[in-house]
């Protein structure tokens, strides 16, 4: 099959197209045939080698954590079903032909959703459900701050903050104010421009870390909780509270939700661009530099 691997660390072209053998599904195992795989933040450091001090990869390496596509065989589902999940986040395996993953990490896409759409919705929704339920579990009338509010991850965060009956104020680009107002946020500021000067917030749900998003938390109420999925780490001195790093975890039970929030219209997941899976190294290119307003999308 075809795959494209890393055989070391470096910028988007280390990114190599080489033939591979097909995985081999082991016992609970599902084999997928990948129609679709999204390009998240964390690939291209995964590629830079940014977190190889706490779990190194070994080469040759596949990146790719989200896909959908139909079953080919293996355990948990009948031929042809379409599927969609987010791989095991060490092993991965998505940017390729064919994947073999836990069936227990998959679920059927839900009619009315399309490949690409699918796969844009596994990590970042389960980040943004789990940051409100699980991160700060978020309370009805509790006031939360969140930050990059209209990227993947957060927007998210958004509805299913709303959807607990909060008060949703959101930290974003000045670019992205209407956005964010016209998915259900109930007041905005610009990230790294302005100061908070309205009610204290019950905490701070983050996807984007550093200065500017520390200087916000310092309007955290004492007892709140600052829950962080972002990479760079918010400087946590004079805080009322230390950030929190949250890490994603698979759970089919949330995954189905989220399929069905998505497919029922009730969350917007924008596809930025679909990218043959061989020009991988351009899609890279193109999340690391932001900007996107939706995922791109690897077509194998
Ligand atoms: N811990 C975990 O388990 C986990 C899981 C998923 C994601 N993550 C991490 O969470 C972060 C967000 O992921 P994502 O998929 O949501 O990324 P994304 O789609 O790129 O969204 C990030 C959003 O934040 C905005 N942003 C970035 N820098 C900003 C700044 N300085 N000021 C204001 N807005 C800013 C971006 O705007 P532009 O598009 O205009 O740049 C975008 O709207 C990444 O660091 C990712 O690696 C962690």
């Amino acid at each position: 099959m075809r795959a494209i691997v890393i055989n070391r660390h470096g910028g988007p072209d280390v990114l190599e197209r080489v033939m591979m053998d097909m995985p081999a599904p082991q016992p609970g195992e599902t084999l997928v045939r990948v129609a679709a795989v999204a390009v998240n933040p964390a690939d291209f450091k995964w590629r830079a080698g940014m977190f190889q001090a706490f779990m190194p990869v070994t080469f040759p390496h596949v990146l790719g954590y989200d896909i959908a596509g139909e079953v080919a065989g293996g355990a948990g589902f009948s031929p042809g079903t379409r599927v969609f999940g987010a791989l095991d986040p060490f092993r991965k395996g998505g940017y390729a032909e064919y994947v073999a993953v836990p069936a227990e990490y998959l679920r059927e896409i839900p009619d009315g959703l399309d490949f690409p759409a699918a796969a844009a919705i596994p990590t970042a929704g389960l980040t943004g459900l789990q940051l409100v339920e699980r991160g700060v579990d978020l309370q009805p009338g509790q006031r939360v701050l969140i930050t990059g509010a209209l990227g993947a991850v957060g927007r998210f965060a958004l509805h299913f903050a709303k959807a607990r009956g909060a008060h949703v104020v959101c930290a974003v680009r000045a670019a992205h104010r209407d956005g964010v107002m016209a998915l259900g946020a109930d007041a905005v500021l610009a990230l790294g421009e302005e100061d908070w000067r309205g009610a204290p917030f019950d905490h701070v749900i983050d996807t984007v870390g550093g200065e500017a998003v520390a200087r916000l938390c310092a309007h955290l109420k004492p007892g709140g909780r600052i829950a962080t999925a972002a990479t760079t780490p918010i400087p946590a001195e004079g805080l009322p509270a230390s950030p929190e790093f949250f890490a994603v975890r698979s759970c089919g039970s949330d995954l189905a939700r989220l399929g069905q929030a998505v497919a029922s219209g009730a969350i917007k997941v924008p596809v930025a661009q679909l990218i043959p899976l061989d020009q991988a190294a351009e899609a890279h290119r193109l999340v690391e530099r932001g900007g996107q307003g939706g995922k791109v999308i690897l077509i194998p």
